[in-house]
């Protein structure tokens, strides 16, 4: 495909938001959008920034089942039913959004992406990773990302930041978070092992640095592949 895929992935307080928004304006005032834009359709943008779960209007439906506790209330969520619904969000994502965007040459910047399902509800919750791989199969329909920046935070000190910040004004309460530390040592070491078995795909970045040096080395990854990407 003409377009590029870089995916950020990470734990939780990890500092991706601030870093995709990073990423962009620093794409926008370095001349690489420019450079960009020579290759990608004249009716599509030649960056954008998306996210799973909701990249589409059916995703942001399902990002709300997923992390509004006020949507299912007592009822807990069941785990398949978790994992189907992030496969759907995906499927929904990469057949509507991704594929054309890419098809016509943009750039996109997505927050979270297969990795994501096999870190948390597999490495994390403990589901089959196989079948994790044969749903990612299904819903992105073979297309992987170009470049994964896996923002590496320990996980004590990323759920210390994510009760600092604000929460998404769209949901009341972030079911997600509530989760323990464990849980988190448990997805970390999932995105090293992942990191591991794609060294050619997903480049480990230092999140816990402060925030300006991650922002650059995120520019020097991103600058190499760029060079290759667009000559
Ligand atoms: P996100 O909004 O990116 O959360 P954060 O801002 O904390 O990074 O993602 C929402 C939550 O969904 C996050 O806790 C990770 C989780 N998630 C999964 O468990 N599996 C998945 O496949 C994806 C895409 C996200």
């Amino acid at each position: 495909m003409l377009g590029k895929l870089i995916v950020f992935e990470g734990g939780e307080g990890a500092g991706k938001t601030t870093q995709l928004i990073s990423v962009q304006t620093w794409l926008n005032q370095s001349g690489w959008g420019d450079r960009v834009a020579h290759y990608t359709q004249a009716d599509f943008p030649p960056i954008v920034i998306t996210r799973e779960p909701g990249g589409t209007l059916l995703g942001k439906g399902i990002r709300k089942l997923l992390l509004d506790v006020t949507v299912t209330g007592n009822e807990r969520l069941d785990e398949q039913a978790e994992l189907l619904l992030f496969a759907a969000d995906r499927a929904q994502h990469v057949a509507s959004f991704l594929v054309p965007h890419l098809q016509a040459g943009t750039l996109v910047l997505c927050d979270r992406y297969t990795d994501s399902t096999l870190a948390y509800q597999g490495y994390g919750r403990g589901l089959d990773l196989g079948l994790i791989d044969q749903l990612n199969q299904i819903a992105t329909q073979g297309l992987e990302s170009d470049l994964t920046l896996w923002l590496d935070i320990e996980a004590d000190y990323g759920l210390a930041r994510t009760r600092q910040r604000e929460q998404d004004p769209e949901i009341q309460s972030d079911r997600m978070e509530a989760n323990e530390i464990a849980f988190h040592q448990k997805l970390r070491q999932g995105f090293a092992t992942l990191a591991q078995q794609h060294p050619q795909r997903i480049v480990r970045v230092d999140a816990q640095q402060p925030e300006a040096q991650v922002a650059q080395h995120i520019q020097e990854v991103m600058e190499q592949h760029l060079q290759e990407w667009y000559p």
